[in-house]
């Protein structure tokens, strides 16, 4: 049994003491509250935490944990009692100011210190405002001294900090134990969402070598849809009008790009062109295609469950790809391909699912096809690569290179059409490339100013496109300059 099953064994209970000692806690085996952030307005805006504060906070929450009466009654507390909290802490802190001079606070501070110890308690800890900072798409904890955030597609240090290790494991227990994971030194890695359905990843001691790293990808509010893609330069409008026309024409599409580099949210963008009354399956590792069609039906790999004999069963990609084909799809959209499914979905695309989309992780469509090769190898089916090569050439028809440029942009560089072998070798057209003005290079730019130009190739499926209503004019196909760009593998 694999690490990440057994660290997805739901036959823990959420209630359950974690393995690990989170919070200074430690004369207090007391769980963390329950979290009910959902109805938690959160603290956007707030300033960031003084340096003495700082101080104040980590030996006053110490001391909240070490009142397992006071804590019971938070884990207990809905999130219409945040005003009861507060006023509980207040009373704490009073106390405290008594005994001890440093927790004498004017007005601002104390509201600090309680928000912070409120966003603790009912919330996220030290990345709460993140959570809530809307503009925010991406939150990255290495270890409690740096916390990181990708806002606008650009990444820089946040200022926000954990007070130690134990408070970023606070955190951790907050977002894993509802959805009754663990995460310990035997099981020191976990993938989790928070309840707004942002994806979480988790690794700990002893392979974590900063301390707890967390990567939150933020759900976002709504995907982003074609217009904004124009509107952001991602690609043009004659563009969009080539993609539309090729999936409404049923053409199997690979969105390629790199880790964050807007692949979903093309495949998302590109499946809204899908006509309504087609059946759309979608399968993903963990949901985040939001279609709108009517006819859609969207499955999700799930952790391993306990069956009749004891043994523990999981639903992978591959699983509810081969089980998708008995659901009576005409289109099924594959989140990503990361293994063996590679297979199964070049037989879908190849036995009469035309018009199925997947994305890979891969910099270019040479590789991309590469990348699906390899895929298809770590099914376990020995097939020769030759055989492998010509599935991939008689399934996928376009590969569309997404990247993301070093200003943050996100841009289309390549869309190239798969036209078939040649000996041994893939041949691949590009039908629009990303180049800097002028320039006639066969490979795209890598940087900001460029402009997404027609090569001037029409794709040889262009009948097909033409069969389906779409007259595409030499306005989308450009006279460009006619570079042939033929690519050996
Ligand atoms: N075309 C785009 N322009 C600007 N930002 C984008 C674009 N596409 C995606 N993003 C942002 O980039 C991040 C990663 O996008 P996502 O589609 O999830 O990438 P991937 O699937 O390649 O990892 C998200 O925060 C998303 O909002
Ligand atoms: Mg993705």
């Amino acid at each position: 049994m694999s690490v990440m099953r057994r660290l997805n064994d739901p036959s823990r209970k959420p209630n359950e003491t974690p393995d690990i000692n989170y919070g200074s806690a430690s004369d207090t085996p007391e769980p963390p509250p329950q979290p009910s952030v959902t109805a938690y307005t959160g603290t956007m805006n707030k300033i960031i935490m003084p340096p003495k504060l700082v101080n104040l906070r980590k030996q006053l929450r110490a001391r909240v944990l070490r009142t397992p009466d006071e804590a019971d009654t938070w884990q207990r507390g809905e999130a219409d009692k945040v005003a009861l909290i507060a006023e509980r802490l207040r009373q704490i802190i009073e106390k405290l100011a008594s005994e001890k001079p440093e927790f004498r606070l004017n007005q601002a501070e104390l509201t600090l210190l309680r928000e912070a110890i409120l966003d603790d308690v009912l919330g996220f800890g030290a990345i709460q405002p993140l959570v809530d900072d809307r503009s925010v798409s991406e939150i990255m904890v290495n270890g409690p001294q740096h916390i990181w955030k990708e806002q606008k597609g650009v990444i820089s240090e946040s200022e926000h900090t954990y007070d130690d290790e134990d408070h970023v494991l606070w955190t951790v227990q907050r977002i894993i134990r509802p959805m009754g994971r663990q995460l310990n030194r035997e099981h020191p890695m976990v993938d989790a969402r928070l309840p707004d359905g942002s994806r979480v990843h988790i690794v700990t001691l002893p392979s974590a070598l900063n301390g707890t790293t967390i990567t939150i990808r933020k759900f976002p509010e709504r995907r982003m849809t074609v217009e904004d893609l124009i509107n952001y330069g991602s690609f043009t409008r004659e563009t969009a009008e080539f993609l539309k026309a090729c999936v409404v024409s049923r053409m199997n599409v690979v969105v390629s790009g790199g880790t964050g580099s807007g692949k979903t949210t093309l495949l998302n963008v590109l499946s809204g062109y899908i006509p309504d009354e087609e059946r759309i399956i979608t399968i993903e590792d963990s949901a985040e295609l939001q279609l709108n069609q009517r006819h859609v039906v969207r499955l999700e790999t799930s952790p391993p469950i306990p069956d009749g004999d004891g043994k523990i069963g999981a639903l992978t990609v591959r699983d509810l790809v081969r089980g998708s084909l008995r659901m009576r799809p005409e289109r099924i959209i594959i989140g990503e391909c990361r293994g063996g499914e590679a297979l199964d979905m070049l037989s879908a695309m190849n036995t009469g699912h035309d018009g199925s989309m997947t994305t890979v992780h891969a910099n270019n469509p040479r590789d991309s096809v590469a990348r699906i090769e390899t895929l298809v190898l770590m099914s376990g089916m020995d097939l020769p690569l030759i055989t492998v090569r010509k599935q991939i050439v008689s399934a996928v028809d376009l590969i569309v290179q997404i990247a993301r440029l070093r200003d943050g942009s996100r841009k289309i560089t390549q869309v190239s059409e798969i036209q078939g072998m040649e000996g041994e070798n893939v041949i691949l057209q590009d039908i629009f490339i990303y180049r800097m003005p002028g320039s006639n290079s066969s490979s795209p730019a890598t940087v900001g100013g460029g402009k997404l130009e027609s090569t001037g190739f029409r794709p040889k499926f262009i009948e097909r496109l033409e069969e389906n209503g779409f007259r595409l004019s030499g306005r989308i196909f450009g006279a460009g300059q006619n570079t042939f760009v033929k690519t050996n593998l």
